[in-house]
């Protein structure tokens, strides 16, 4: 097999398809990224990852090139890995990476009989296009697509154990049974398998994303009615949560949705519905967007009026700059847009993360860095708790009541308890509960 791309997605499959027994080459232009994996470095923080890549080099089951030539014609199956971003003319997605790999491909020779296996993330029409492009150049040749719902932080497991598997397949091909051996032992695991054509396939991954993106930014609604109503967000998400048919997860409150795919999803989605005469049948995403954006600039002006109505040079320690906990990611970050949005208003901004800081340095050189929560918020006016890790949730509030200079907490995830840190001697702030709740 081949994995082309070795970002989170591609690195993550290629590791775990050699971990189910098969022999794979991961490829990308990127000659530092294969440079890294192949003496088992992972260039990303993802829990469980390097074990895994490690033993699996070891067995010589998988290796890296930056040579297309090593894999076009060698593989029998070809995983399309390579990333979609968001295109910044209209928010829809630039096909480029997806494109430069096919065309690579389809020069370099597949062959005879190749499956190639579209995962990324595309506008629907891609695959159809893309099947063409491949029949025209090696009529043999089979294209499927089969997206891909791994999280970050959880991406082996989800690799291994998806929730489902969808395969979207030309009738009457030899994909289904060929994606099917594939993933057999996921399969007799249990795993559900629909099969069913390219536009569904493709749709099923930017629908769920866009559900996903909609209950998150539903909920942070729900707390800036519960701000204007005296309400508690937190009790309300519990309650509503007890209904089977609403469901409790991803249903936490705060600073909403950011990262690699949830923002650029809904965002391409909107463009492509636009392109296909459906605007107004995701019209709604705008508003997800909207209220998801919204929450950043939330959790900036209650910063403000914790602080008696400035942030002017005061010292805030912010703890968290990946996107979420488990992840060095600051891609859209929440926890970055609005530490940078406070330096930008005069506060004196030190952000710590247990994985992120690297990442976060050379793209955000406004704010200062720290190696640790305490020297953070050493001396800080207020500290804010900006990404869940669980680091932050085990701190000890009377223990850090001796390094800060005021015991103003802001929690824009709602990842500690309030009244224990009220009763440690804290203001505590959140958005969407009462300031006494
Ligand atoms: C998301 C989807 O969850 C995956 O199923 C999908 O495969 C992936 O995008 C992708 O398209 O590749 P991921 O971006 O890794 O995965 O992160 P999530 O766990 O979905 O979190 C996204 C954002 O939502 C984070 O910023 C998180 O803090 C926020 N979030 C999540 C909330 O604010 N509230 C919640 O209740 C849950």
């Amino acid at each position: 097999m081949a994995v082309l791309g070795t970002g989170y997605l591609g690195a993550t499959h290629a590791v775990c398809m050699a971990e189910l027994g098969f022999t794979v080459i991961g490829y990308d232009v990127d000659t530092a990224k294969v440079a890294r994996l192949s003496v088992g470095e992972v260039p990303f923080f993802e829990p469980g990852l390097e074990e895994l890549l490690r033993k699996n080099l070891e067995s010589g089951r998988l290796s890296f090139t930056a040579e297309i030539g090593d894999v076009a014609t060698w593989a029998d199956v070809h995983f399309i890995c390579v990333g979609t971003p968001q295109r910044p003319s209209d928010g829809g997605a630039d096909l480029t990476y997806v494109d430069a790999v096919v065309d690579a491909l389809i020069d370099t020779g597949l062959a005879p009989g190749a499956l190639v296996v579209g995962k990324s993330t595309v506008p629907t029409g891609t695959a159809a296009a893309l099947a063409a492009r491949i029949h025209a150049a090696a009529p043999d040749a089979e294209l499927a697509w089969n997206p891909e719902f791994l999280r970050e932080g959880f991406a082996v497991n989800d690799t291994l154990r998806p929730d489902r598997l969808v395969f979207g397949v030309m009738p009457d091909g030899a994909a289904e049974a060929r994606l099917r051996a594939v993933y057999a032992q996921t399969i007799e695991a249990g795993t559900p398998v629909v099969v069913t054509d390219y536009a569904t396939a493709e749709l099923v991954k930017v629908a769920a994303n866009a559900f996903l993106a909609t209950k998150i930014s539903f909920i942070n609604a729900m707390a800036e009615i519960c701000d204007v109503a005296g309400a508690d967000v937190l009790e309300l998400a519990t309650s509503i949560g007890y209904d089977a048919r609403i469901g409790s997860r991803f249903l936490r409150p705060g600073i909403g949705f950011g990262g690699g795919c949830l923002p650029k999803d809904i965002r391409a989605f909107q463009a492509r519905a636009t392109e296909l005469g459906a605007a107004d049948s995701l019209a709604f995403l705008a508003e997800v967007d909207a209220v998801n954006l919204r929450a950043r600039g939330r959790a900036v002006t209650l910063t403000r009026s914790a602080l008696g109505g400035t942030v002017d040079g005061r010292r805030l320690g912010v703890l968290g700059a990946a996107f979420k906990p488990n992840s060095d990611d600051i891609r859209d970050s929440p926890a970055l847009d609005i530490a940078a949005a406070l330096a930008a208003d005069g506060a004196l901004v030190t952000v710590y993360d247990p994985a992120a800081v690297p990442n976060a340095r050379p793209r955000y050189p406004s704010l200062n860095y720290a190696s640790s929560v305490r020297e953070a918020v050493t001396g800080a006016d207020a500290v804010l708790v900006l990404t869940e890790w669980g680091e932050f949730r085990e701190l000890d509030p009377a223990a850090l009541l001796s390094y800060v200079a005021g015991a103003v907490m802001v929690d824009g995830r709602h990842a500690l308890d309030a009244a224990r840190w009220r009763a440690a001697g804290w203001t505590y702030h959140s958005l969407g509960r009462p300031a006494a709740a």
